[in-house]
């Protein structure tokens, strides 16, 4: 499967508010619109616990939640949960979305953090700047650290597209980085 991030980031790289909340900072229509296409396109959306209980799934996509309370995989009510500690992530992803396509990895942070070492195809990081979001939730933890989004991707072998805006007005702006392909 292709293994797609998708995040909205502050001026100061952050996903999210302290608490968990989403600042109206990071909520952009334009943004939000390329997001929900890219979810309706994938397969399967991978998200944290926190992520999966603070929104409801309306659209009913098809989801699976990352947690250690699961046991390996398995299939609750409301979604595919997975424990990566106990499950590789192929079977994880095969057990989800069986005729394959695309995950689209949504966070957060400690989400973003797996998938890195795992290894994303793609990452879509949109930027809406103006506002930093002090002690808010990096969207990795080398963040934390003192890196920068882009040095965190670079480091891990995703190459920078272009800058495309997404909105003229609120300036938010979106870059899709790649994994470096080997030469033949
Ligand atoms: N701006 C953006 O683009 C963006 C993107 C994503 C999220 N957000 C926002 O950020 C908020 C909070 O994100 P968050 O980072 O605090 O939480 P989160 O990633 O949604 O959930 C964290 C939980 O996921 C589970 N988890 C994550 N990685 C795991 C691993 N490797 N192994 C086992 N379990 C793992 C754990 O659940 P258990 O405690 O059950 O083990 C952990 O407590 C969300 O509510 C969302 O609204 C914003």
């Amino acid at each position: 499967m292709a293994i797609h991030g998708h995040a909205i980031v502050s001026d100061d790289d952050h996903i999210a508010a302290a608490d968990g909340t989403v600042p109206a900072v990071l909520r952009n229509a334009a943004d939000w619109a390329r997001f929900q296409a890219a979810l309706d396109d994938a397969a399967v959306t991978v998200l944290g616990r926190n992520g999966h209980e603070a929104n409801p799934n309306r659209k009913r996509r098809n989801r699976l939640v990352v947690s250690s309370s699961a046991r390996g995989v398995e299939r609750r009510e409301d979604a595919w949960w997975w424990n990566p500690a106990q499950m590789a992530v192929e079977t994880a992803l095969t057990c989800a979305a069986p005729a394959g396509g695309i995950a689209a990895v949504v966070g957060g942070r400690q989400v973003f953090d797996l998938f890195l070492r795992l290894g994303f195809d793609t990452f879509h990081l949109a930027r809406a700047p103006g506002a930093a979001i002090p002690d808010g939730i990096a969207v990795f933890s080398g963040v934390r650290d003192g890196l920068s989004a882009d040095e965190v991707l670079a480091r891990n072998g995703l190459v920078a597209g272009p800058s495309v805006e997404l909105d003229p007005v609120a300036g938010v702006r979106l870059v899709i980085w790649r994994r470096e392909r080997a030469q033949p």
